[in-house]
């Protein structure tokens, strides 16, 4: 079973990015799955429904989130709860007898003779208390899986954190669980990708669809006075003739819920 895995496609730009590079690289892997990070596509800060549309159309199967999930919540809120919704959001938010984070916390795709499960995670460390504990979260999800007898070809994790500590911890104690977790939300990729005592593979992140010639996505016109002079002139938006678009994906292959294979793949436009 084959799956290409990116996150972070950020904004006008870079969704134009993965519309251009896509073709050719699903003519080279033959994916049978596409899953992409949406939390920062539309202006950086949120994903809409027109975007996330746009990337259904484009073949992907499941987008996944983070902390910007609901920045917008307004507008994706009816299509969070619909059916064929394939935007996910993490799934340890807290939940009470007063409010319930809404959409799905978990996306179970049958495809191929397939059937997999995707779980979205937020983490722990530095958050306070915008979510609740993700190792005790997931790991009710899988047990209640376990209790009522269902079984799946393969489980990814999207853990979306800030250290790689954390994501360690988190892999260790997903080993032998699912097939590969992999992390988000720090936007550099690391040369970690390495297989557990068990089957299981990890990686910390596996970065994003960005301007390589920017300052996280700001000109450095706004972002050096700020680190020379304490000046504050960063943008509010990132600019648009930022140049030198980069891709980054992982290419993942799992056979028999191993996971056999991890590629990194990127790609600089000239
Ligand atoms: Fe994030």
């Amino acid at each position: 079973m084959k799956l290409l895995i990116f996150w972070d496609i950020y904004w006008r730009n870079w969704r134009r990015l993965v519309k251009k590079y896509l073709p050719s690289l699903k003519e080279k892997y033959s994916p049978d799955f596409i899953i992409g990070n949406s939390e920062n596509m539309t202006s950086g800060k949120w994903p809409n429904l027109k975007h996330i549309l746009e990337m259904k159309e484009l073949w992907f199967d499941c987008l996944t989130s983070g902390d910007h999930v609901f920045n917008h919540l307004k507008e994706i809120k009816e299509y969070l709860e619909s059916e064929d919704s394939i935007q996910l959001v993490p799934a340890n938010f807290y939940e009470s007898r007063f409010y319930k984070a809404p959409g799905s916390w978990l996306k179970i795709i049958e495809k191929n003779w397939q059937k997999l499960l995707i779980i979205n995670l937020l983490w722990n460390a530095f958050i306070g208390a915008q979510s609740s504990n993700p190792f005790i979260k997931v790991d009710e999800m899988l047990e209640d899986f376990k209790a009522k007898k269902i079984e799946f070809d393969w489980i990814i994790v999207d853990y979306h954190r800030e250290t790689t500590a954390e994501i360690y911890a988190m892999s260790e104690f997903l080993s032998s669980r699912v097939s590969f977790v992999y992390g988000t939300h720090t936007h550099v990729q690391t040369n970690d990708e390495h297989i557990l005592s068990s089957w299981t593979w990890m990686i910390s992140d596996i970065w994003m669809v960005w301007p390589l010639h920017s300052s996280l996505w700001q000109t450095f016109e706004t972002r050096l006075p700020r680190f020379i002079s304490w000046l504050n002139i960063f943008g509010s938006r990132p600019e648009q003739d930022l140049w030198l678009g980069c891709l980054n994906w992982v290419y993942v292959e799992i056979e028999n819920k191993k996971c056999k294979l991890i590629e990194k793949i990127r790609i600089i436009e000239e």
